[in-house]
């Protein structure tokens, strides 16, 4: 499999649209990262994203979402630079206004399709507008003359917005990509006494864990995507997110070095060590904050889960609850502040009297303008959520102890622009699923008729040709021909075959129709044919006894759902 380099956007693109009334559309630099993160806090302090919103008071800006895009925009993240948000900007915005009114940031996070395709898919992010500017087609344009142009510019086959409903349906996004359900276990205390009887925790308990955790370095990037790969999760997922080297450097460095608030919350990873070896044998990564996640937990060949579940479960629920780094800095400035205090006291001391006693304090010492106060500090976490493969062993060793969350049947937004680029871009997974299939080695033309050319959509038809089991072309402008050009066709190639002396050969041309944008559905997994024919009346299939059985095999119907850690930002 062949890994793309991530797309890296190291300057400010061009584009400054004036749309009117002052407002100005343009992409980002580091300068409006403060805005931006604003205008997002602002617009999405009623949306209740891990705050609870009073239902008789005006909440105030988002703390997370504040936190998240000053992370985004700090230049740093894995996923965009300082120059990947599309902006509104409000030119004739006084002094104390926020002239950024709306925005959407683009992201790139690397991916794959099938066995053997690794790609970037598009990620349209952090939607938002400043509320008295909703309604007046901002975001719309935003996607039409900023965002979609850049993704579709260098490359991204695909797009995909995990988003508010419906809403994204209007820039030619269709359901399609379905996310794996998460399992919680709601309340570690009770439902797992065992888990987390901290008096048990003693040091000489940890000493005697058959499984330690350590805290990763980057020498350690390596061994973190060898255990990350979607083989080593044993997933049997067809699309989904890949943990590359960016990813791990990110999220185990650069994002902890630069935390700015305990908002500003990242990964949390550990590498499993055989006790008895003293030998790394595993990786286990989730989230500390705003909830406890458990996203990953490899085991190297040769180790058992359930031998290895309680003890590194112990020790990550309990790792969860550390301070963050950014914590540890503030407490040591903090104490070393107050240590200052005490030393000019002590020679004040001499000169004016005895220094307070215990438990008395200078006034300037109790305050610390930056650390949160214990209204803004977030709570605890306390039930874990396990995001992992439904028939992964940890998944299944906790089953009877965690209940399925609630949403379910999530799908991501997801845009193909362009099927044939969509085709041509995976075609090495198409060919090797043809190859392992009883139809290996087949030549024949599909095309597909969409009836319609919609937003969102390249053409109203496709053509693959197909020639002995490999994809030699596809194209979106192919239209469906009529039955007398269908006729004149034939009987050109009756009185080819005739002149040329041999028999004619009709060649294999299946044919499907598919309502616009839902062939999406098949591209990525979601749906089987025969679901497809009962849920859009409009689908048909024909050409020939393999028409089917041939988009079945291409396109198979798949049980694991998209494997994301999409809020990694
Ligand atoms: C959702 C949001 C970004 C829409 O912004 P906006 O500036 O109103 O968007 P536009 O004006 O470009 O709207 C385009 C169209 O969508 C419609 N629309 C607006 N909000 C909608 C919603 N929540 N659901 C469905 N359609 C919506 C508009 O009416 C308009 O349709 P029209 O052209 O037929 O009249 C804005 O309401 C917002 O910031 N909400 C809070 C943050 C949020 O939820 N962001 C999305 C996270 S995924």
């Amino acid at each position: 499999m062949t890994v793309e380099a991530p797309i890296i956007q190291n300057t400010q693109r061009p584009e400054r649209i004036d749309i009117g009334d002052g407002l100005v559309m343009r992409w980002s630099t580091i300068k409006d990262a403060n805005n931006i993160a604003d205008c997002m806090a602002h617009a999405f302090k009623w949306s209740g994203i891990f705050a609870t919103v009073a239902e008789d008071e005006e909440p105030a800006p988002n703390a997370w979402v504040k936190a998240g895009i000053k992370r985004l925009m700090r230049g740093n993240s894995a996923v965009m630079t300082e120059y990947d948000y599309a902006v509104v900007e409000n030119t004739l915005a006084k002094d104390g206004q926020n002239p950024i009114v709306a925005g959407i940031s683009l992201h790139g996070v690397p991916g794959f399709y099938g066995e053997k395709v690794s790609m970037l898919y598009g990620k349209p992010e952090a939607v938002c507008s400043n509320p008295e500017y909703r309604n007046k087609g901002l975001i719309r344009r935003l996607f039409h003359e900023l965002i979609h142009p850049a993704s579709d510019a260098r490359g991204d086959v695909i797009q995909i917005i995990p988003g508010i409903p419906h809403f994204y349906r209007q820039f030619g996004y269709e359901y399609a990509i379905g996310l794996r359900n998460s399992r919680s276990i709601d309340d570690l205390n009770t439902k797992l006494p065992s888990l987390l009887s901290k008096d048990a925790i003693t040091p000489s308990a940890l000493a005697a864990e058959p499984f330690t955790l350590r805290v990763p370095t980057l020498a350690d990037v390596p061994y973190l995507c060898k255990l990350s790969t979607r083989e080593a999760q044993k997933s049997q997922a067809q699309v989904g997110l890949e943990y590359r080297e960016s990813y791990w450097r990110y999220t185990i460095h650069d994002a902890i070095e630069t935390q700015e608030s305990s908002f500003d919350a990242g990964r949390l990873t550990r590498i499993i060590v055989d006790a008895k070896t003293g030998k790394d044998c595993g990786l286990v990564m989730g989230a500390s904050a705003p909830r406890l996640g458990l996203f990953i937990f490899t085991l190297e060949e040769g180790y058992l889960y359930r031998e290895a579940l309680y003890p590194v479960l112990r020790q990550f629920v309990l790792a969860g609850e550390e301070p963050s780094a950014w914590e540890v800095k503030q407490a040591a400035e903090k104490k070393s502040k107050e240590d200052k205090e005490d030393d000019k006291a002590a020679k004040n001391d001499d000169k004016d009297g005895p220094a307070p006693k215990d438990g008395q304090t200078h006034a300037t010492t109790t305050t610390d303008s930056t650390a949160p106060t214990s209204a803004e500090k977030p709570p605890a976490p306390k039930p874990l959520r396990l995001i992992l493969d439904p028939d992964h062993p940890i998944t299944k060793l906790l089953e009877s102890k965690s209940t399925a969350d609630e949403h379910k049947n999530i799908r991501l937004f997801t845009r193909i622009p362009s099927y044939a680029n969509f085709i041509i871009k995976v075609a090495p997974s198409l060919e090797h699923r043809l190859a392992q299939s009883c139809l290996a080695g087949i030549t024949a033309t599909l095309q597909f008729d969409f009836y319609r050319k919609v937003v969102g959509s390249a053409g109203k038809g496709l053509e693959v040709i197909i020639k002995d089991g490999q994809i030699v072309s596809a194209r979106d402008d192919f239209v469906p021909p009529t039955p007398e050009e269908l006729m004149l066709a034939a009987r050109e190639r009756k009185a080819l075959a005739k002149a040329e002396g041999r028999p004619d050969t009709k060649p294999t041309v299946f044919k499907y129709q598919f309502a616009p944008l839902t062939f999406t559905r098949l591209l990525v997994g979601d749906l089987s044919v025969d679901e497809m024919i009962y849920f859009y009346t409009e689908t048909s299939v024909g050409g020939g006894d393999d028409a089917k059985l041939l988009l079945e095999t291409l396109f198979p119907k798949t049980k694991e759902q998209f494997q994301c850690d999409l809020f990694w930002w």
